[in-house]
C-alpha cells in the first residue's frame, strides 16, 4: 500500500469541502485560549482528542461551535486559515475552497470584518508564497433563522467582492433547503455562485430541494442522494460535483465501516464525487489521509484517484483554463508514475 499513499501524495489536486473552523487543531485552540485569556473546559490536548467521539452530527457541532470561541482577533482568523493552508499544501493541494461560519463568531461580538480580514489575508499569501489559489464561500447556520442569514448577507456586502459562494451547513435534519430559499435567491442576485450541505444526515428530498428550490451550482456531502435512483440519474446527466467527506461519514456514523462508503458507487454511477475533509482537527485526518482511507477500504484503482483528482478542478470555482490546466496536470502525473 505505501505505493499507493506514495501516488496520493504526488497527485495535484483540490479541496472543495473544508470548513476553516473546523481545522483548529488542540494545540492552537490551547495557544488561543492562553493568548486571549478565554476559559476552555478541558485541562489538556489530551483532555480534548477524548472529547472527540461522535455518534451523530449534533454532537460534534456542539464541541465544535464551543471550541471556536477561541477565535477573536484578526491574527486569530489568520493564524487558523494559514495553518490549514500550510498543512493542505504539504498534501499537494493547488487550490481550495473553503468555508466559513461568519454566525458563529458575529453571534460572540467579533465583527465580519475581523474574521473576513484574516482569513483572506492567508488566502492571499497561500497564493504568493505556496502556489495555492483558493475561494471563500460563506456559510448560513441552518439552524438560526432566515433572518438571520438575511442580516448576515448584508454584514458581507463590502466583502462580496472577495466571496465566491455561499453555502448551508449546522444541523440539517429539520432545517430543510427551502428554508432559506429566499436569501439564496438575494445571493445569486448579488453575483454569487451557491452550493448548500444535503444529504448528510437529511434524507434524499432534501438533495432536490437543494437543486429545485435553492439551484445550488454542487452539493455538499450528497450520501444520501444514492436512495433514490431518479435523483441519481438526475445528478450524473447534469454532472452536478458531490463534495465527499469520507472520514468525516466515519466519525459521525454517516458510515460505520469505510468498507461501506458509497464513494465507489457513486464513481461506477457517473456521479461527479470529490473526496474531501470537512473538519479534519475533528474527524483525524487531512485531504490525503481521506484518499488513503478510501482508497484501502474501497480497493480505488490509481484511475478512480485520477477520476476522484480530475473531478476536484472539474467541480472547482475555477475558470475553464484553470481547470482545463489542472487537470492536464493530473493526466500528465498519472503518464509520468504508471504503475
Ligand atoms: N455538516 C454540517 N455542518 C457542519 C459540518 C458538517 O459536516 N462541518 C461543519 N459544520
Ligand atoms: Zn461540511
Amino acid at each position: 500500500m505505501a505505493d499507493i499513499a506514495d501516488f496520493i501524495a504526488g497527485l495535484p489536486k483540490a479541496e472543495l469541502h473544508l470548513h476553516l473552523e473546523g481545522s483548529l487543531e488542540p494545540e492552537l485552540m490551547f495557544a488561543l485560549a492562553k493568548r486571549n485569556g478565554v476559559a476552555i473546559p478541558f485541562a489538556s490536548v489530551e483532555e480534548v482528542r477524548a472529547a472527540y467521539s461522535f455518534s451523530r452530527l449534533q454532537d460534534f457541532l456542539d464541541i465544535y461551535y464551543q471550541g471556536a470561541q477561541v477565535l477573536l482577533h484578526e491574527q486569530d482568523f489568520f493564524d487558523l486559515t494559514w495553518a490549514y493552508l500550510t498543512r493542505v499544501a504539504a498534501d499537494g493541494a493547488r487550490h481550495v475552497e473553503v468555508f466559513f461560519d461568519p454566525q458563529t463568531h458575529t453571534d460572540r461580538g467579533v465583527p465580519f470584518a475581523t474574521v473576513a480580514d484574516g482569513m483572506l489575508a492567508a488566502l492571499a499569501r497561500a497564493e504568493a508564497e505556496l502556489g495555492v489559489t483558493s475561494k471563500l464561500i460563506m456559510c448560513f447556520l441552518r439552524h438560526l433563522d432566515e433572518e438571520a442569514a438575511f442580516a448576515t448577507l448584508k454584514d458581507a456586502e463590502s466583502y462580496l467582492d472577495r466571496i465566491a459562494a455561499v453555502g448551508l451547513d449546522s444541523s440539517e435534519l429539520g432545517h430543510p433547503p427551502a428554508k432559506f430559499a429566499r436569501v439564496y435567491k438575494a445571493a445569486r442576485e448579488r453575483g454569487l455562485l451557491l452550493v448548500a450541505h444535503a444529504g448528510e444526515e437529511g434524507p434524499a428530498p432534501y438533495v432536490w430541494e437543494a437543486l429545485d428550490v435553492l439551484g445550488v451550482d454542487r452539493i455538499d456531502h450528497g450520501n444520501r442522494a444514492l436512495d433514490d435512483d431518479a435523483l441519481v440519474a438526475r445528478l450524473a446527466a447534469e454532472q452536478m460535483t458531490l463534495t465527499v467527506c469520507p472520514l468525516s461519514n466515519l466519525k459521525l456514523c454517516v458510515v460505520h465501516d469505510m468498507k461501506d462508503h458509497p464513494l465507489k458507487r457513486m464513481l461506477d454511477l457517473g456521479l461527479r464525487a470529490t473526496v474531501n475533509s470537512d473538519d479534519p482537527a475533528y474527524f483525524g485526518g487531512y485531504l490525503n489521509a481521506n484518499y488513503l482511507a478510501a482508497a484501502q477500504a474501497l480497493s480505488l484503482s490509481r484511475a478512480d484517484l485520477s477520476t476522484l483528482a480530475k473531478n476536484s478542478f472539474a467541480g472547482s470555482f475555477l475558470d475553464a483554463d484553470a481547470k482545463a490546466r489542472h487537470m492536464a496536470a493530473v493526466d500528465a502525473y498519472v503518464v509520468a508514475h504508471a504503475a
